[in-house]
Protein backbone atom coordinates (compact mmCIF):
# COMPACT_ATOMS: atom_id res chain seq x y z
CA UNK A 1 0.00 0.00 0.00
CA UNK A 2 2.94 2.23 0.85
CA UNK A 3 4.50 1.46 -2.89
CA UNK A 4 0.85 2.62 -4.26
CA UNK A 5 0.62 5.77 -2.51
CA UNK A 6 3.67 7.10 -3.30
CA UNK A 7 3.24 6.20 -7.08
CA UNK A 8 -0.39 8.11 -6.51
CA UNK A 9 1.70 11.25 -4.86
CA UNK A 10 4.16 10.96 -7.99
CA UNK A 11 1.33 11.32 -11.00
CA UNK A 12 -0.88 14.22 -8.68
CA UNK A 13 2.76 15.96 -8.85
CA UNK A 14 3.39 15.48 -11.86
CA UNK A 15 -0.17 16.50 -13.35
CA UNK A 16 0.30 19.48 -11.13
CA UNK A 17 3.87 20.67 -12.94
CA UNK A 18 1.94 19.58 -16.42
CA UNK A 19 -1.34 21.42 -15.97
CA UNK A 20 0.43 24.81 -14.51
CA UNK A 21 2.86 24.56 -17.20
CA UNK A 22 -0.62 24.51 -19.54
CA UNK A 23 -1.86 27.45 -17.82
CA UNK A 24 1.10 29.69 -18.20
CA UNK A 25 2.00 28.79 -21.82
CA UNK A 26 -0.66 26.78 -23.96
CA UNK A 27 -2.61 28.56 -26.78
CA UNK A 28 -5.81 27.35 -25.49
CA UNK A 29 -5.91 27.90 -22.10
CA UNK A 30 -5.96 31.57 -23.31
CA UNK A 31 -9.38 32.27 -21.81
CA UNK A 32 -7.80 30.46 -18.22
CA UNK A 33 -5.43 33.12 -18.11
CA UNK A 34 -7.73 35.78 -18.83
CA UNK A 35 -10.31 34.46 -15.67
CA UNK A 36 -7.00 35.21 -13.35
CA UNK A 37 -6.05 38.52 -14.48
CA UNK A 38 -9.39 39.62 -14.49
CA UNK A 39 -10.38 38.33 -11.01
CA UNK A 40 -6.98 40.46 -10.44
CA UNK A 41 -4.43 37.60 -9.93
CA UNK A 42 -1.28 37.32 -12.24
CA UNK A 43 1.51 34.71 -12.55
CA UNK A 44 3.12 34.99 -9.43
CA UNK A 45 -0.15 33.75 -7.66
CA UNK A 46 -0.73 31.18 -9.76
CA UNK A 47 3.33 29.81 -9.73
CA UNK A 48 3.15 30.24 -5.50
CA UNK A 49 -0.02 28.55 -5.93
CA UNK A 50 0.26 25.39 -8.00
CA UNK A 51 -2.25 26.62 -9.85
CA UNK A 52 -2.66 25.10 -13.31
CA UNK A 53 -5.23 24.26 -16.52
CA UNK A 54 -7.08 21.18 -17.36
CA UNK A 55 -7.81 20.83 -20.88
CA UNK A 56 -11.30 20.59 -22.26
CA UNK A 57 -10.55 17.94 -24.09
CA UNK A 58 -9.79 15.25 -22.02
CA UNK A 59 -7.63 12.92 -24.55
CA UNK A 60 -5.03 15.40 -24.03
CA UNK A 61 -4.63 14.89 -20.54
CA UNK A 62 -4.72 11.00 -20.66
CA UNK A 63 -2.22 11.18 -23.32
CA UNK A 64 -0.07 13.01 -21.32
CA UNK A 65 -0.54 10.52 -18.55
CA UNK A 66 0.13 7.31 -20.48
CA UNK A 67 3.20 9.24 -22.10
CA UNK A 68 4.80 9.84 -18.33
CA UNK A 69 3.89 6.21 -17.75
CA UNK A 70 1.08 6.04 -15.56
CA UNK A 71 -1.36 3.54 -15.66
CA UNK A 72 -5.54 3.85 -16.15
CA UNK A 73 -5.57 2.23 -12.48
CA UNK A 74 -3.43 4.61 -11.01
CA UNK A 75 -5.51 7.39 -12.46
CA UNK A 76 -8.04 6.27 -11.37
CA UNK A 77 -6.56 5.77 -8.14
CA UNK A 78 -5.99 9.66 -8.02
CA UNK A 79 -9.91 10.03 -8.80
CA UNK A 80 -8.72 12.04 -11.62
CA UNK A 81 -10.13 9.62 -13.82
CA UNK A 82 -12.45 7.00 -13.17
CA UNK A 83 -13.48 3.66 -15.72
CA UNK A 84 -16.95 4.70 -17.97
CA UNK A 85 -18.50 1.79 -17.42
CA UNK A 86 -17.10 -0.86 -14.40
CA UNK A 87 -17.66 -3.76 -15.94
CA UNK A 88 -15.79 -3.36 -19.05
CA UNK A 89 -12.39 -1.92 -18.81
CA UNK A 90 -11.89 -1.51 -22.84
CA UNK A 91 -15.15 1.17 -22.66
CA UNK A 92 -12.34 3.68 -21.38
CA UNK A 93 -11.65 6.13 -19.17
CA UNK A 94 -13.47 9.35 -18.00
CA UNK A 95 -11.39 12.10 -16.90
CA UNK A 96 -13.20 14.14 -13.57
CA UNK A 97 -11.85 17.42 -14.54
CA UNK A 98 -12.41 19.42 -17.63
CA UNK A 99 -11.23 22.77 -19.23
CA UNK A 100 -10.79 24.02 -15.44
CA UNK A 101 -8.76 26.17 -13.33
CA UNK A 102 -7.19 23.26 -11.29
CA UNK A 103 -6.09 23.95 -7.63
CA UNK A 104 -3.96 21.29 -5.90
CA UNK A 105 -4.89 20.75 -2.11
CA UNK A 106 -2.10 19.91 -0.36
CA UNK A 107 -1.63 18.06 3.38
CA UNK A 108 -0.03 20.34 6.26
CA UNK A 109 3.71 18.06 4.82
CA UNK A 110 2.96 19.80 1.27
CA UNK A 111 1.75 16.62 -0.68
CA UNK A 112 -0.61 16.88 -2.97
CA UNK A 113 -3.43 15.12 -2.06
CA UNK A 114 -6.10 16.09 -4.56
CA UNK A 115 -7.18 18.97 -6.71
CA UNK A 116 -10.27 21.66 -6.61
CA UNK A 117 -11.40 22.61 -10.29
CA UNK A 118 -13.02 26.04 -11.20
CA UNK A 119 -15.28 25.84 -13.97
CA UNK A 120 -14.29 28.83 -16.66
CA UNK A 121 -17.01 29.01 -18.71
CA UNK A 122 -20.80 29.19 -16.83
CA UNK A 123 -22.38 25.80 -17.31
CA UNK A 124 -25.28 24.66 -14.64
CA UNK A 125 -24.98 20.65 -15.40
CA UNK A 126 -21.82 20.95 -13.21
CA UNK A 127 -20.39 22.20 -10.32
CA UNK A 128 -18.78 25.49 -10.24
CA UNK A 129 -15.92 23.84 -8.37
CA UNK A 130 -15.36 19.81 -9.16
CA UNK A 131 -13.13 17.99 -6.41
CA UNK A 132 -11.43 14.91 -6.09
CA UNK A 133 -13.27 12.15 -4.80
CA UNK A 134 -12.56 10.47 -1.54
CA UNK A 135 -9.26 8.50 -2.04
CA UNK A 136 -6.50 6.67 -0.25
CA UNK A 137 -5.18 10.46 -0.33
CA UNK A 138 -7.57 12.35 -0.40
CA UNK A 139 -9.75 12.96 2.62
CA UNK A 140 -12.41 15.27 2.86
CA UNK A 141 -13.17 15.40 6.78
CA UNK A 142 -9.68 16.28 7.48
CA UNK A 143 -8.71 19.10 4.68
CA UNK A 144 -8.11 22.62 4.84
CA UNK A 145 -6.78 24.41 1.84
CA UNK A 146 -3.67 26.51 2.57
CA UNK A 147 -2.39 24.80 5.83
CA UNK A 148 0.84 23.69 4.55
CA UNK A 149 1.36 27.34 4.05
CA UNK A 150 -0.32 28.65 6.87
CA UNK A 151 1.15 26.49 9.62
CA UNK A 152 4.08 28.77 10.63
CA UNK A 153 1.99 32.11 10.84
CA UNK A 154 -0.83 30.16 12.48
CA UNK A 155 1.30 29.32 15.11
CA UNK A 156 3.10 33.06 15.35
CA UNK A 157 -0.10 34.91 15.43
CA UNK A 158 -1.86 32.47 17.69
CA UNK A 159 -4.76 32.00 15.96
CA UNK A 160 -6.20 30.70 12.21
CA UNK A 161 -8.27 32.73 9.74
CA UNK A 162 -10.53 30.37 8.08
CA UNK A 163 -12.67 30.82 5.57
CA UNK A 164 -14.91 28.79 2.79
CA UNK A 165 -12.99 29.05 -0.16
CA UNK A 166 -9.48 28.47 -1.89
CA UNK A 167 -9.66 31.90 -3.66
CA UNK A 168 -10.49 33.22 0.06
CA UNK A 169 -7.60 31.12 1.30
CA UNK A 170 -5.36 33.08 -1.93
CA UNK A 171 -6.92 36.78 -1.24
CA UNK A 172 -6.03 36.71 1.97
CA UNK A 173 -2.38 35.12 2.14
CA UNK A 174 -1.71 37.77 -0.93
CA UNK A 175 -3.17 40.32 1.93
CA UNK A 176 -0.66 39.35 4.20
CA UNK A 177 -2.61 37.49 6.51
CA UNK A 178 -0.67 34.07 6.50
CA UNK A 179 -2.68 32.36 8.85
CA UNK A 180 -5.45 31.69 6.73
CA UNK A 181 -6.47 27.99 5.80
CA UNK A 182 -9.70 27.17 4.00
CA UNK A 183 -12.73 24.61 4.69
CA UNK A 184 -13.26 24.60 1.11
CA UNK A 185 -17.36 24.47 1.60
CA UNK A 186 -17.09 21.64 3.58
CA UNK A 187 -18.80 20.93 7.12
CA UNK A 188 -16.13 21.13 10.11
CA UNK A 189 -15.73 17.69 11.08
CA UNK A 190 -14.24 16.09 14.47
CA UNK A 191 -11.22 15.59 12.71
CA UNK A 192 -10.89 19.33 11.21
CA UNK A 193 -10.85 20.76 15.48
CA UNK A 194 -8.25 17.85 16.18
CA UNK A 195 -6.01 19.09 13.58
CA UNK A 196 -6.44 22.59 14.33
CA UNK A 197 -5.89 21.85 18.01
CA UNK A 198 -1.99 21.06 17.09
CA UNK A 199 -1.51 24.53 15.97
CA UNK A 200 -3.53 26.86 17.61
CA UNK A 201 -6.35 27.27 20.81
CA UNK A 202 -8.08 30.18 19.01
CA UNK A 203 -9.57 30.31 15.26
CA UNK A 204 -11.45 33.53 13.74
CA UNK A 205 -13.93 32.50 11.11
CA UNK A 206 -14.59 34.49 8.10
CA UNK A 207 -17.20 32.88 6.39
CA UNK A 208 -19.54 34.05 3.45
CA UNK A 209 -22.21 36.22 4.56
CA UNK A 210 -25.30 34.19 3.48
CA UNK A 211 -27.55 31.63 5.32
CA UNK A 212 -24.75 28.82 4.33
CA UNK A 213 -21.75 30.59 6.02
CA UNK A 214 -24.08 31.85 8.90
CA UNK A 215 -24.77 27.43 9.35
CA UNK A 216 -21.39 26.61 8.46
CA UNK A 217 -19.84 29.14 11.59
CA UNK A 218 -22.26 27.26 14.12
CA UNK A 219 -20.65 23.84 13.03
CA UNK A 220 -17.09 24.90 13.40
CA UNK A 221 -17.89 26.28 16.78
CA UNK A 222 -19.71 22.55 17.98
CA UNK A 223 -16.78 20.91 17.05
CA UNK A 224 -13.81 23.69 18.09
CA UNK A 225 -15.73 24.17 21.59
CA UNK A 226 -15.53 20.41 22.47
CA UNK A 227 -11.85 20.40 22.06
CA UNK A 228 -11.68 23.34 23.95
CA UNK A 229 -10.56 25.77 21.35
CA UNK A 230 -11.92 29.45 21.39
CA UNK A 231 -14.29 30.68 17.83
CA UNK A 232 -14.39 34.29 17.03
CA UNK A 233 -16.19 35.26 14.33
CA UNK A 234 -15.79 38.30 11.51
CA UNK A 235 -19.03 39.37 9.74
CA UNK A 236 -18.92 40.75 6.70
CA UNK A 237 -21.60 42.98 4.63
CA UNK A 238 -24.83 41.03 3.16
CA UNK A 239 -23.26 38.61 0.38
CA UNK A 240 -19.74 39.07 0.63
CA UNK A 241 -17.01 36.94 1.07
CA UNK A 242 -13.69 37.83 1.88
CA UNK A 243 -12.10 37.84 -1.45
CA UNK A 244 -14.69 39.99 -2.80
CA UNK A 245 -14.10 42.20 0.28
CA UNK A 246 -10.74 42.78 -0.22
CA UNK A 247 -11.57 43.21 -4.39
CA UNK A 248 -13.78 45.98 -3.72
CA UNK A 249 -13.03 47.43 -0.41
CA UNK A 250 -9.51 46.86 -0.17
CA UNK A 251 -7.51 45.20 2.66
CA UNK A 252 -7.48 47.82 5.35
CA UNK A 253 -11.39 47.76 5.46
CA UNK A 254 -11.42 43.90 5.84
CA UNK A 255 -8.53 44.17 8.25
CA UNK A 256 -10.57 46.70 9.90
CA UNK A 257 -13.54 43.79 10.24
CA UNK A 258 -11.39 41.15 11.18
CA UNK A 259 -10.35 43.28 14.09
CA UNK A 260 -14.07 43.99 15.29
CA UNK A 261 -14.50 39.76 15.16
CA UNK A 262 -16.93 38.86 18.16
CA UNK A 263 -16.75 36.07 20.04
CA UNK A 264 -19.18 33.13 19.14
CA UNK A 265 -21.93 34.16 21.54
CA UNK A 266 -21.91 37.46 21.16
CA UNK A 267 -22.23 37.24 16.92
CA UNK A 268 -25.16 34.40 17.31
CA UNK A 269 -26.96 37.16 19.77
CA UNK A 270 -26.25 40.09 17.17
CA UNK A 271 -27.49 38.18 14.37
CA UNK A 272 -30.65 37.26 16.30
CA UNK A 273 -31.00 40.72 16.59
CA UNK A 274 -30.71 41.68 12.99
CA UNK A 275 -33.17 38.85 12.30
CA UNK A 276 -36.01 38.48 14.52
CA UNK A 277 -37.71 40.81 17.03
CA UNK A 278 -36.52 39.79 20.11
CA UNK A 279 -38.91 41.97 22.37
CA UNK A 280 -41.24 39.34 21.69
CA UNK A 281 -40.93 36.76 24.58
CA UNK A 282 -41.40 33.87 22.17
CA UNK A 283 -38.68 35.05 20.78
CA UNK A 284 -35.79 35.61 23.40
CA UNK A 285 -36.73 32.25 24.73
CA UNK A 286 -36.02 30.66 21.23
CA UNK A 287 -33.06 32.44 21.34
CA UNK A 288 -32.11 31.88 25.24
CA UNK A 289 -32.87 27.98 23.86
CA UNK A 290 -30.21 27.83 20.89
CA UNK A 291 -27.78 29.90 22.64
CA UNK A 292 -28.00 27.22 25.50
CA UNK A 293 -27.31 24.59 23.30
CA UNK A 294 -24.11 26.01 22.13
CA UNK A 295 -23.86 26.60 25.42
CA UNK A 296 -23.38 22.80 26.11
CA UNK A 297 -20.74 22.07 23.71
CA UNK A 298 -18.48 24.40 25.91
CA UNK A 299 -16.11 21.80 27.36
CA UNK A 300 -14.73 24.01 29.79
CA UNK A 301 -16.55 24.25 32.85
CA UNK A 302 -15.15 28.02 33.63
CA UNK A 303 -15.07 29.18 30.22
CA UNK A 304 -19.08 27.89 29.73
CA UNK A 305 -20.11 29.55 33.15
CA UNK A 306 -18.68 33.02 32.16
CA UNK A 307 -20.16 32.88 28.71
CA UNK A 308 -22.98 31.50 30.10
CA UNK A 309 -23.69 35.08 32.65
CA UNK A 310 -22.31 37.09 29.35
CA UNK A 311 -24.91 35.42 26.96
CA UNK A 312 -27.65 36.13 30.21
CA UNK A 313 -26.71 39.37 30.74
CA UNK A 314 -27.14 40.63 27.02
CA UNK A 315 -30.48 38.91 27.26
CA UNK A 316 -31.71 40.70 30.15
CA UNK A 317 -32.59 37.77 31.70
CA UNK A 318 -31.56 36.58 35.46
CA UNK A 319 -28.78 33.83 35.58
CA UNK A 320 -31.05 31.47 37.64
CA UNK A 321 -33.90 31.26 34.61
CA UNK A 322 -30.97 31.14 32.01
CA UNK A 323 -29.56 28.02 33.87
CA UNK A 324 -32.68 26.37 34.02
CA UNK A 325 -33.09 27.00 30.42
CA UNK A 326 -29.76 25.00 30.24
CA UNK A 327 -30.57 22.73 32.76
CA UNK A 328 -33.34 21.68 30.20
CA UNK A 329 -31.54 21.48 27.47
CA UNK A 330 -30.40 18.06 25.95
P1 LIG B 1 -18.56 29.52 -2.86
O1 LIG B 1 -19.76 29.27 -3.68
O2 LIG B 1 -18.62 30.58 -1.83
O3 LIG B 1 -17.37 29.76 -3.88
O4 LIG B 1 -18.16 28.15 -2.21
P2 LIG B 1 -16.17 30.79 -3.84
O5 LIG B 1 -15.05 30.17 -3.08
O6 LIG B 1 -16.65 32.12 -3.43
O7 LIG B 1 -15.74 30.74 -5.37
P3 LIG B 1 -15.65 31.91 -6.44
O8 LIG B 1 -15.20 33.14 -5.76
O9 LIG B 1 -16.98 32.02 -7.08
O10 LIG B 1 -14.61 31.36 -7.39
C1 LIG B 1 -17.16 28.06 -1.20
C2 LIG B 1 -16.34 26.81 -1.46
O11 LIG B 1 -17.17 25.67 -1.51
C3 LIG B 1 -16.65 24.73 -2.42
C4 LIG B 1 -15.37 25.32 -2.97
O12 LIG B 1 -14.27 24.84 -2.21
C5 LIG B 1 -15.58 26.80 -2.78
O13 LIG B 1 -14.38 27.52 -2.75
N1 LIG B 1 -17.59 24.49 -3.53
C6 LIG B 1 -18.41 25.46 -3.98
C7 LIG B 1 -17.59 23.26 -4.14
O14 LIG B 1 -16.83 22.35 -3.76
N2 LIG B 1 -18.42 23.05 -5.21
C8 LIG B 1 -19.24 24.03 -5.70
O15 LIG B 1 -19.94 23.79 -6.71
C9 LIG B 1 -19.25 25.25 -5.05
MN1 LIG C 1 -20.45 30.59 -0.33
MN1 LIG D 1 -17.67 32.50 -1.59
MN1 LIG E 1 -15.84 34.03 -3.96
MN1 LIG F 1 -29.63 32.16 13.11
Amino acid sequence: ARQIRSRLLELQNKATRYMHELLLSHPDAEHARAYLKGRGYGKEMAEKWEVGWMPGNPRMFLNWAKDAGFSGRELCGTGMASQKDEGNPRAGLYVRFRDRLMFPIKNDYGDIIGFSGRQLVEDKKSGKYVNSPETALFKKSRVFFGLDKARRAIGREKFALITEGQIDVIACHEAGLENTIGTMGTATTPDHARMLKRYTESVVACFDSDSAGHKAIAKIFSECAALGLEVRVATLPEGQDPDSLIKSQGVEAFRALLDKASGFFDYQIDHAILTSDLSQPVKKANLARDLAVYLKKVAEPVTRDSLMAHCATRLGLGLPEFRETLNRTK
